[in-house]
């Protein structure tokens, strides 16, 4: 029995209660739906910021019976302490996914990604520390790797972060390590790669690659590729990183706790492979849409050139299997966005 198989099964048999920060955007409403499938108490935390109320009315309708019953919601900011208190009272596990995630807003706008991603950040662990959650499982990122040239990205061997957003990022692993040092609280940071899936934003300046493509292509309109498109990344499907917080909150394995985790699938695909593996998806479900060429625009600021992550450590001390590769996710992925989609501007043709 696989170690999330046997998590699974203690979700199962009792019902926790979790706090979910950043509950309205991407990897938060995935982390809820999962949890209220599976019978737990939820209660969750949003500013919108980013996020968005049609990602929570959305679970709601994947799971209606829990909805009333079992999730508790707190339209707040992690930038107020006292939010952050109310939120973590006789919370059993937190699973921490507020934050500005944008690599590009963090070169626009420093001041803003700092408050959210530091400020916001060690108000959650002053409060979890207070409240005495059992454990404290936080989004890391791989942007901490930085100039850091070696591949596969072992956990032990940064470099220099190349954004404020990567600076924000690494000053949490610096937290939570000192708190473990200074309070003896736990916590475990999980460093996703390229996580992607149903309900991660494909509007806005600062969309992420898989869903800004996956909607321009719906709507007959040309990509842009930042760089000549050889730039890699390792893409890892929602799914993995659900498994991910599952397994860091609910370990017993003392060896894992007050330690970072690479969240990935140990698999390099560059920009134009991507491309073309959207592209193809797409045209073959809905073949009335054309075929187009990428353009190329210069490379971004602060972007990391290639990217894989070692995922031995996550495999070794939590028992971390993922289940997707990336062409499974896509498939998953892209059935949900043209189903989603459909109705929305996305999808009218562009001249
Ligand atoms: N998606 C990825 O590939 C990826 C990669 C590395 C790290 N991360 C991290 O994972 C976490 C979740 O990312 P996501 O992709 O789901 O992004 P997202 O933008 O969809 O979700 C972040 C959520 O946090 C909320 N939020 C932001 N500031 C807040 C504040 N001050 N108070 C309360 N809520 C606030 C937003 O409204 C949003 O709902 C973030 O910490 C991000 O940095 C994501």
């Amino acid at each position: 029995m696989s170690a999330y198989s046997e998590q699974l099964d203690r979700l199962q048999n009792h019902r926790y209660r979790w706090l979910v920060t950043g509950v309205a955007g991407f990897i938060g409403s995935n982390l809820l739906e999962m949890l209220l499938a599976y019978g737990q108490d939820v209660v969750g935390l949003d500013n919108f910021e980013t996020g968005h109320r049609h990602n929570l009315d959305e679970v709601a309708r994947s799971v209606p019976a829990a909805w009333q019953d079992a999730f508790t919601f707190i339209e707040g900011d992690i930038r107020d302490l006292e939010t952050c208190r109310k939120a973590c009272k006789d919370i059993d596990f937190v699973l921490h996914q507020a934050a500005i995630g944008s690599v590009p807003r963090s070169i626009d706008d420093p001041i803003t990604t700092n408050q959210a991603n530091i400020d916001g950040f060690l108000n959650m662990l002053v409060a979890a520390r207070d409240a005495g959650v059992r454990r404290f499982v936080y989004a890391a990122s791989s942007s901490t790797y930085g100039d850091s040239p070696g591949l596969p990205k072992v956990e032990n061997e940064i470099g220099n972060p190349l954004s404020p957003y990567a600076v924000t990022k690494y000053v949490n692993e610096l937290y939570a390590d000192v708190f473990s040092r200074a309070y003896g609280f736990d916590s475990i940071g999980l460093r996703y790669f390229n996580i992607f899936g149903k309900r991660q934003d494909p509007e806005g300046a600062y969309a992420a690659v898989i869903p800004k493509w996956v909607a321009r292509i719906l709507a007959g309109k040309t990509v842009h590729i930042y760089g000549d498109g050889e730039t890699t990344r390792d893409f890892c499907f929602i799914d993995n990183a659900v498994q991910a917080n599952i397994l860091a909150a609910m370990t017993e394995n003392p060896a894992a706790l007050n330690q970072v985790y690479n969240v990935a699938v140990n698999a390099q695909t560059s920009l134009n492979e991507l491309f073309d593996m959207i592209q193809s998806r797409i045209r073959s479900r809905e073949p009335g849409i054309p075929e187009l060429r990428p353009q190329y625009r210069d490379f971004r600021a602060g972007d990391v050139r290639h990217s894989r992550a070692d995922i031995t450590k996550a495999k070794q001390l939590l028992g971390y299997e993922p289940t997707h590769t990336i062409d499974q996710g896509l498939d998953e992925a892209i059935d949900w966005y043209i189903e989603n989609l459909r109705s929305t501007e996305a999808l009218s043709p562009v001249a």
